[in-house]
């Protein structure tokens, strides 16, 4: 397995590009699925994921083109063959329960793996399950499947969902899509990659309205035909090296980066001493000399703090000056990161849902593991402070969700090197 070597010390300086959100393009690829015709996308990130849903809408037939240079790749599910979405491909990756509504909407049955992914919390799909058996979906759980059957097809209904879920969300949005009649979602949720979702579905005639708020309208609609359609930026990349430009106390542009989707992040880096401006080309950061102050933070569904970040504020309000205190209301177990952090000479004292950071003068390299995406490129960001050397082993998780991150860095500045695992 490739490892991750770094020399922390060095102040960032430079530009970073921005690629396309994972979190939209995954669920825009499961879309192609609603369709016989060719969904064009643009500005798919490259990463393992993208790698696992390609592979996994090839199983069901999907034909899989790339395109031009500008990364454009165009999904034609006109030959579906098989709607099952086998164990042995979901487990790598939570987000391929995102084709059970359109295998089942435009297919009338679907049988999905009940999925793995980042061991972070039970992540149960009730969730999902519940919205679609609302919908009119017979469901069975089976040896580890989910076996949706709705041979008639999908019915529009009123749905609450119990809690805010972006999956959920997601999939209740395609399955409605092509339902028969008006479906009106409730407390659903609105992050960014719900509404790139929704503008996407929109583009191929579906009749959706509300994208953004908590209530969707969606008219059900016979077909939908093909369309192209942009991802848009990845919040959470453009986060992270936000995150890293301000400990490193450097001066980093992130291009392409949209401001209101970092909101919160943003709000929260200015209220411990970080400069941000936002320009037409993307967000400045800049934090001379690297110290920002103590903050309280409490993850929650968006327009609220990102789970997906937590880890990486961690790292820095390990170096800040004053006592932090971040809350985690999303995920049960996302603290993973804490051990290792703690190895590299944090003070942090996790109790329930909650970590409490005081902020250290320094931190210190060392051998660290990396247990899910966002806890190994937390890892990465406290390297780039730390003394000396850190070296991140289980990279692959990385790789998941983060383009060409070495080279990113190591552009602006960062000594961090890639070694590849031994052939
Ligand atoms: C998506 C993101 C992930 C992010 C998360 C929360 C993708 C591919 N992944 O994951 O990076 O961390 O949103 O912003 O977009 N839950 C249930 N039952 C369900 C579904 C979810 O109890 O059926 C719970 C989860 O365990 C979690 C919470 O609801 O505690 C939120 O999960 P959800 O919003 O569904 O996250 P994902 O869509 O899996």
């Amino acid at each position: 397995m490739d490892t991750i070597r770094i020399h922390g010390g060095r102040t960032l300086s430079g530009a970073i590009p921005i690629a396309g959100a994972k979190n939209a393009a995954l669920p825009l690829m499961a879309a192609s699925l609603l369709t016989d015709q060719a969904l064009h996308l643009v500005n798919l990130p490259r990463l393992a994921d993208i790698g696992s849903m390609r592979k996994l809408l090839s199983t069901h037939g999907v034909a899989i083109e790339n395109g031009d240079a500008s990364g454009e790749v165009s999904f034609n599910a006109a030959a579906v063959a098989d709607t099952t979405a086998p164990y042995d491909l979901v487990r790598r990756m939570r987000a391929s329960v995102l084709v059970l509504a359109p295998l089942l909407a435009r297919f009338g049955r679907a049988r999905v793996s009940l999925p793995g992914g980042c061991a972070i919390g039970t992540r149960p799909i009730d969730l999902h399950l519940a919205a679609l058996s609302r919908l009119g979906a017979d469901i069975d759980l089976a040896d580890g499947y989910v076996e949706a059957r709705a041979p008639g097809g999908l019915t529009g209904a009123d749905f609450e969902f119990p809690a805010v879920s972006v999956g959920a969300t997601e999939n209740a949005m395609m399955g409605a899509s092509l339902a028969r009649g008006e479906t009106v979602l409730r407390n659903a949720a609105r992050e960014p990659e719900v509404v790139d979702l929704g503008r996407c579905l929109i583009a191929m005639g579906a009749k959706i309205e509300g994208l953004g708020g908590g209530t969707l309208q969606i008219q059900g609609v016979d077909r939908l035909h093909g369309a192209r359609h942009s991802v848009i930026p990845d919040r959470i990349e453009a986060g992270s090296y936000a995150i890293a430009a301000a400990m490193t106390g450097g001066d980093v542009t992130l291009e392409g980066a949209d401001p209101v989707a970092l909101e919160a992040l943003i709000d929260a880096l200015r209220r411990s001493g970080v400069a941000i401006e936002v320009s037409a080309t993307g967000l400045r950061v800049r934090a001379p000399g690297g110290k920002t102050g103590g903050m309280e933070l409490v993850t929650r569904p968006y327009p609220g703090f990102p789970t997906d970040l937590q880890a990486q504020m961690m790292s820095l309000t390990a170096i800040a000056a004053g006592t932090s205190r971040i809350t985690e209301t999303i995920f049960e177990n996302r603290f993973m990161h804490v051990p290792e952090l703690l190895r590299m000479g944090a003070d942090i004292r996790v109790a329930g849902a909650t970590a409490l950071i005081r902020g250290v003068a320094r931190l210190k390299g060392a051998e660290v593991m990396a247990t899910d995406l966002r806890a190994s490129v937390s890892l990465i960001l406290a390297a780039l402070v730390a003394e000396g050397e850190t070296v991140v082993n289980r990279v692959y998780h990385l790789d998941r969700g983060y383009e060409r991150i070495e080279a990113k860095l190591a552009a602006c500045g960062a000594d961090i090197e890639r070694t590849p695992a031994p052939s």
